[in-house]
């Protein structure tokens, strides 16, 4: 059993603890650290957490305390890994890792001098359809992954902080896009570099200072492009899509609006349905078990048997500084409209790699095109000449 410290006690805390603390989970919130007594008192209630602070130093450095998760708005994270690397405690931590790349590389940086475990909490790797998906692309069913798309779209946070550019680091590039590179990057291949990004964003609808709306396309060192599309200002629910295209197919992802339940209600005895859901009347979509379908339970499952076994999980600082600077670029490139290169001082996958030979032979004189059977019954092939260039078809019998 692993004895728990949680850094803040709201939206994120609860659905973690939610999470740590279901079915039969054998780790256990030990500490609840939170800016306001009561709020802590609270949560202390809830979950039944024996110790209560509102001092985030004494919350990480107590002897009860073995692991310490990090649930607080983004421009606290660094002071509170920090805190984790003097007192020496494993620490988890929600995303964005940072509220930018040279704030995530100085968190990687000393967790890694500290010697201590540090896992990058992004549960949207580690949905049961994503990691089912995730086997199939790697087992090869997809091909060589030529493009994937991630899109995460609502109709805005639930929290004052996430609305101050100061605060939260950017808009929904940051907010939302961290999902959705980390997605994309999986598809494509952790150990593939991300080397430019060109991006637009804009505040179409929220008197803020920071984008309300953003799409971008990352390219990666082997010819691979990722897309993410991103927005604090989409009517209708809390839209989560994933999209893979391979030489070999396709997946389609639908994580929140469409999951095959579907309910329709006049609004008697409605209640809550679903994060960020609009409506509780009318036709619904809500979420068999949220807790488990946004991918905390696979995460949390990941990141404490890997503290156990002494080895890394499968997110940890590092994935989130990547993250980090392929967003860094995005936003620079949203300002200059250029493709931005993604600056990464520190790179551990491969390099060198150009786009892999995309031809397949069809025999010694020809490559294949594509090849058909039409709905009046002929097999087509189309076929390059090797020697000529020339495009031509062939009906086989
Ligand atoms: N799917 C996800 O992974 C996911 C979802 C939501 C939020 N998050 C992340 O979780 C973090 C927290 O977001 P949230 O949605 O829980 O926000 P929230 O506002 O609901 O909760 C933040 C907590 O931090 C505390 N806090 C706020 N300002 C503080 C301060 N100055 N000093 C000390 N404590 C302070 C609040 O009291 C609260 O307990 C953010 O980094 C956010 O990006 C992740």
């Amino acid at each position: 059993m692993k004895r728990i410290a949680m850094l803040g006690s709201g939206f994120i805390g609860r659905f973690y603890a939610d999470s740590l603390q279901g079915q039969r989970s054998k780790d256990k919130i030990v500490m609840i650290y939170s800016r306001r007594e009561e709020a802590a008192q609270q949560f202390a209630k809830d979950y039944q957490c024996e110790h209560i602070t509102t001092d985030m130093e004494a919350a990480i450095a107590h002897p009860d305390v073995d692991v310490v998760c990090i649930s607080l708005p983004n421009n606290l994270h660094e002071p509170a890994v920090m805190l984790c690397c003097k007192h020496k405690k494993a620490v988890i931590t929600t995303k964005p890792l940072g509220r930018n790349a040279a704030e995530a590389k100085r968190m990687l940086e000393a967790v890694e001098a500290a010697g201590i475990f540090n896992g990058y909490l992004e549960d949207l790797v580690y949905t049961p359809k994503f990691i089912k998906a995730y086997e199939s692309v790697k087992n090869g069913a997809l091909g060589r992954i030529l493009w994937a798309k991630s899109r995460e779209t609502h109709p805005g946070p639930h929290s004052d902080w996430f609305w101050d550019i100061e605060k939260a680091g950017g808009g929904c590039i940051l907010d939302l896009g961290c999902h959705c590179v980390e997605i994309t990057r999986s598809f494509i291949g952790k150990d593939i570099k991300p080397v430019e990004v060109m991006c637009w964003a804009d505040t179409q609808v929220k008197p803020i200072d920071a984008e309300d709306h953003s799409i971008g396309l990352i390219k990666y060192e082997n010819g691979a492009i990722a897309q993410f599309e991103v927005s604090w200002t989409f009517r209708g629910g809390l839209d989560l899509r994933d999209e893979v295209m391979g030489t070999e197919g396709t997946i389609w992802i639908n994580n929140f609006l469409r999951t095959g339940l579907e309910m329709f209600t006049t609004g008697k005895g409605a209640d809550y349905v679903a994060e960020k859901a609009e409506s509780n009347s009318g036709w619904l979509f809500p979420v068999g078990d949220e807790i488990n379908d946004l991918g905390y339970n696979h995460m949390f499952t990941d990141m404490f048997n890997s503290m156990e076994k002494g080895v890394e999980p499968r997110e940890t600082f590092y994935d989130g500084y990547i993250v980090n600077a392929v967003l860094d670029a995005a936003y620079k490139s949203a300002k200059t409209k250029q493709w931005e290169p993604v600056i990464l001082d520190i790179w551990r996958g491969q390099t060198g790699l150009s786009k892999e030979s995309h031809l397949i032979n069809y025999d010694d004189n020809y490559y294949l095109v594509k090849e058909e059977v039409t709905h009046y019954g002929a097999k087509k092939v189309i076929l390059k000449n090797k020697a000529t260039g020339v495009i031509e078809e062939k009906i086989l019998e």
